[in-house]
């Protein structure tokens, strides 16, 4: 599909309030940090966790959830590839309208293949847009299998489930990687939040 609207006679309209003027109100600039991992290797858990140490920080944040997605903005759509990367070129587009919004968006999606993330990578300034590898393998992933799914998919009840039926194809080069099957919770918030603070994405609060 081409990049191109199928619409011809439209122009893009700038407003009067900027991002500078939106970052410099909130006090720090906006960004995407995309997790992707298999179901069940803690995105979502993580991206949460993180969310509220950054709000209790003072930062202006948003999750977007894959199973919350698919509740609305992404309802028609299913789980073949083709559907797959549809919903992430959707959200990619929202979460740049997001971070030029001036928050720093949190994406739990499981996101498996690297052209869509990639593709979600160009529509982003370089260093708007962070690649987080959520990395447990798939044995522990089943082991955890927190919405039954798992079981659900070997019963051969759910059609292409990722890892299983479907590939998973992990970052080739990831911005930064948390290993949720060898680390707590709270060690992969913090290795998260001081990687943010390096790169001065996350200021220290107001
Ligand atoms: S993605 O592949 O398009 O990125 P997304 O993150 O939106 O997937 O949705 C994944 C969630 O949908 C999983 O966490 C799980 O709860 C649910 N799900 C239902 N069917 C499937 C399936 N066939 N493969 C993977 N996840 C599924």
């Amino acid at each position: 599909m081409s990049d191109a609207p199928v619409s011809t006679d439209i122009t893009w309209h700038r407003g009067q309030v900027d991002r500078a003027a939106r970052e410099a109100l909130h006090g720090h600039r906006g960004c995407t940090l995309w997790f992707t991992g298999l179901s069940g290797s803690g995105k979502s858990t993580l991206t949460t966790a993180l969310e509220a140490a950054l709000h209790a920080r003072g930062v202006h944040t948003y999750v977007l959830d894959g199973d919350n997605i698919r509740h609305g903005l992404c309802r028609d759509l299913g789980f073949s590839d083709a559907d797959r990367a549809e919903n992430i070129r959707r959200i990619g587009e929202v979460t740049r309208l997001f971070t030029d919004a001036g928050l720093i968006v949190l994406t739990a999606f499981i996101s498996p293949f690297q052209a869509d993330r990639d593709a979600v990578r160009a529509l982003h300034a370089p260093g708007d847009f962070l690649e987080i590898y959520v990395q447990a393998d798939l044995a522990t992933c089943e082991a955890r299998d927190p919405k039954g799914l798992y079981r659900k998919a070997r019963a051969g009840e759910i059609p292409h489930f990722t890892g299983l039926s479907s590939p998973y194809e992990p970052p080739l080069r990831p911005d930064l990687t948390v290993d949720t099957a060898s680390n707590s919770l709270e060690a992969c918030v913090a290795q998260l939040l001081a990687a943010l603070e390096a790169d001065k994405t996350a200021p220290r609060g107001r």
